[in-house]
């Protein structure tokens, strides 16, 4: 074909294109067009196009359409010009690839580590939240006061708010928060101890980047949160599972060697057995991480939630210079999906831990701070919680309830004085099994115990989140659990 017989291919075909992709601006639909035949090939390297001037003729468009098409596809490379003699399609080396070899779908090919993390990784699927652990009472939140305060505060933001930030949070949050974890929880600090972060998962990967090397050891307690365990496992830490027993964990059990650089645990209410670290533990605890030279990482997450006593006091309050980081989060007393959370840092690390948090996980959500400051300094929060706190005493008790034709039958559960979830024991894990499966049939989702332990279980269980469903759904989920207990 001549090259003139070519270049009029060229703009009969666009004018085809062009009519039938009206949604479309005319130099847009001409510019993907072009490019679309350049990178299938249709138009081949070294091939010559229509001049500006022709385009706008033959397609009856305005030249500077045109040519606004054809200067963009110059300078993405796809077409060159040659001066006296016009454009040409560029030579594109991936373009001849792809028609020599086309290239194979990319496969999923992940680090060691990166297959490693991910089974630990495993997301809870299923709608029914009725034994979902960790979720709050959704339904309670005031949003109508939270997006009050939201919209005056983002109003309000100054404009450096709109910048990077380095502060290591908003100061109102910071002083509303030293109150509270003061009065509440005996948190030992100031309001510049305080490091607001993206939850407290944000936390425990800042502590272990900047605490540990990769290979340096670190205790956690068996069973425990994964949530943390993946924290560290990322962080390249060799994970030493403590047993815990109905003391908290055990360190006297800690098997033997070097020691570890850090210690996770939830004092307050273990995570899943539910059970509080003896103050006798919690000194011999102290007293061992100062003695080893290991941070004990305090991980404080629902203690809001005690139904017969008011909340303990933090094992970082319970001596000066406790080598203890305060881990605390509002994903349980306000919700997840807000994303903000707390370390309170010994005085050494504030400095270093607020640079490095800035760099690397950045900043941000000021407005939001400050909306929260105010929602504790005005009292919704408080509100919020004894609230949240009554509602999740009747929904444990409508679990209690309706397990009770199998409590009857020898079905134990945890004492339940605080926390948003009842732990059930059972005989084992294969029951477990059994147990899970039939709920997954009836799209109830059931959390087994055995799978909080990093080794061999010791103990096999359900863990049952109550908080974040209505009495009704409990009350039907547990009647249905309860009749397939006794039928496993
Ligand atoms: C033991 C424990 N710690 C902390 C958290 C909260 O983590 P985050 O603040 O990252 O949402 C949870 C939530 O499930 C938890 O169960």
């Amino acid at each position: 074909m001549s090259r003139l017989a070519r270049t009029a291919w060229v703009s009969e075909a666009l004018a085809i294109r062009l009519t039938s992709h009206r949604d479309q601006g005319l130099g847009q639909q001409l510019y993907v067009a072009l490019r679309g035949w350049i990178e299938s090939g249709e138009l081949a390297a070294g091939e010559a196009l229509p001049s500006s001037r022709q385009l706008a003729r033959e397609l009856s468009i305005a030249r500077n359409t045109a040519l606004s098409a054809l200067d963009r596809l110059a300078a993405e490379g796809f077409v060159v010009s040659r001066p006296g003699a016009g454009l040409f399609v560029a030579r594109l080396a991936l373009a001849e690839a792809i028609h020599q070899a086309p290239i194979a779908p990319q496969k999923r090919q992940l680090s060691r580590r990166g297959d490693d993390l991910l089974a630990d990784c495993a997301l809870s699927g299923g709608h029914h939240r009725a034994f979902a652990p960790g979720i709050p009472a959704l339904d309670l939140f005031p949003r109508e006061q939270w997006q009050r305060l939201l919209r005056r505060h983002q109003q309000r933001a100054p404009e450096s708010w709109l910048a990077y930030q380095s502060g290591g949070g908003v100061k109102a949050l910071k002083t509303a928060l030293y109150d509270y974890l003061r009065l509440s929880r005996s948190v030992r600090c100031t309001p510049e101890q305080i490091l607001i972060t993206q939850g407290a998962q944000q936390g425990f990967e800042l502590i272990a980047r900047m605490l540990t090397d990769p290979g340096d050891g670190a205790w956690i307690e068996e069973p425990g949160y994964v949530g943390a365990q993946v924290a560290l496992k990322a962080a390249g830490l060799s994970l030493v599972p403590v047993p815990v027993d109905a003391e908290g964990i055990d360190i006297e059990r800690a098997p033997q060697g070097a020691p570890p650089k850090l210690i996770y645990v939830t004092p307050s209410h273990q995570y899943p057995r539910g059970v509080t670290l003896s103050l006798s533990r919690r000194l011999a605890l102290l007293e061992t991480a100062r003695a080893q030279g290991s941070w004990i990482i305090e991980d404080d997450y629902d203690s809001e939630f005690r139904y017969s006593s008011p909340p303990l006091a933090s094992l970082q309050g319970l001596m000066d210079q406790a080598p203890v980081i305060y881990v605390g989060t509002f994903s349980k007393v306000l919700y997840p999906g807000l994303r903000l959370g707390y370390l309170v840092l010994p005085e050494a690390l504030v400095e270093p831990f607020q640079r490095a948090n800035a760099r690397i996980n950045r900043e941000g959500q000021y407005a939001v701070q400050a909306a929260l400051a105010e929602f504790i300094e005005q009292g919704h929060f408080s509100r919020h919680v004894a609230r949240m706190r009554r509602a999740y005493r009747s929904r444990q008790a409508a679990l209690r309830r309706a397990l009770a034709p199998a409590v009857d039958k020898g079905l134990t559960l945890s004492d339940g004085h605080a926390g948003m979830h009842l732990l059930a024991g059972l005989e084992s894990v294969a029951c477990e099994q059994t147990l899970v499966a039939a709920g997954r049939a009836q799209g109830i989702q059931l959390s087994p115990l055995s799978r909080y332990f990093t080794g061999p279980p010791a103990q096999a269980g359900l863990v049952l989140g109550y908080a974040g469903s209505h009495e009704q759904d409990i009350a039907r989920a547990g009647d249905w659990l309860a009749r397939a207990w006794r039928r496993a």
